[in-house]
């Protein structure tokens, strides 16, 4: 499939998918403590999206029984949730969301602390957040993909993280995943040249260790191999003539 380019109607609604999905997230991120389930998360996530008169996108894809990937500690993503998987002090745990409004699909990723955390983990978490914004720094027209994938690797590489390389970012709109696949690691091939009106879903996913995973007998929680904490951090980006605008961010203009 090519990379679609967004008309100025279809950016407008992109913007509010991703607004209302910013909202959702804020709200899902006041919800985290000790004590709450990963379902409890899901079934908030599920009814806020649905009081918005949105879809989630994530529910029933390629069969994924929920609509919040709910990923704790090791895990890296794509953790289903469940009534007994209870969040304790210390926990990271990273909610991966998306909704449909009128068409148009959206896609965040955010990992909190569970009450007081380690330093280390404080760090992953701060880490995997700036090296979003280091790579968007390329998320211009006339940069190239790669430009974004390296500058992501580059920023991750210092402080010594894996960054997983069996995942990656993407191209979202009338479908969840769209051309191009955006990777996390350095790239030779410099791929697509960057275009005013393309949407892209841009999602490191940093290890303290080893980039390396494995999937769960469940088929879908990805996790560490190593056993390492593990941090996301998503947005949706539009490219524009100047800046990105970063649409499943609150404080961006809009
Ligand atoms: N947010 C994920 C992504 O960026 C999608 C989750 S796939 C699902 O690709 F099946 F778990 F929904
Ligand atoms: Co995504």
């Amino acid at each position: 499939m090519a990379v679609t380019i967004k008309s100025k109607r279809e950016i407008d609604l992109m913007r509010e998918s991703c607004r209302i999905l910013a909202q959702v997230h804020a709200q899902l991120g006041r919800a985290i403590r000790p004590g709450i389930s990963t379902w409890d998360i899901d079934a908030l996530g599920e009814k806020l999206i649905r009081g918005y008169g949105c879809t989630p996108n994530f529910l029933h894809y390629n069969g994924y029984p929920a609509s919040i990937c709910v990923s704790v500690n090791d895990e890296v993503v794509h953790g289903i949730p469940s009534k007994e998987r209870i969040l304790k002090e210390g926990d990271i745990v990273s909610l991966d969301a998306g909704l449909i409004y009128k068409g148009y699909h959206s896609d965040a990723a955010r990992t909190y602390p569970v009450g007081k955390i380690s330093d280390d983990a404080a760090k992953l978490i701060a880490v995997t957040r700036k090296s979003f914004f280091a790579g968007i720094k390329y998320a211009r027209a006339g940069y190239y993909l790669h430009d974004i994938s390296n500058a992501i690797a580059a920023y991750c590489g210092r402080y010594g993280y894996g960054v997983v390389r069996d995942l990656t970012g993407h191209g979202i709109g009338t479908s969840l995943h769209e051309d191009p696949v955006i990777p996390n690691y350095r790239q030779l091939r410099r791929g697509i040249r960057l275009q005013p009106g393309m949407t892209l879903a841009i999602e490191p996913m940093v290890n303290l260790g080893s980039y390396k995973v494995e999937w769960l007998e469940d088929e879908w929680t990805v996790v560490t191999r190593d056993g390492s904490l593990s941090a996301h951090y998503e947005n949706t980006v539009l490219i524009t003539e100047g800046e990105p605008e970063v649409l499943t961010l609150l404080s961006e203009r809009k």
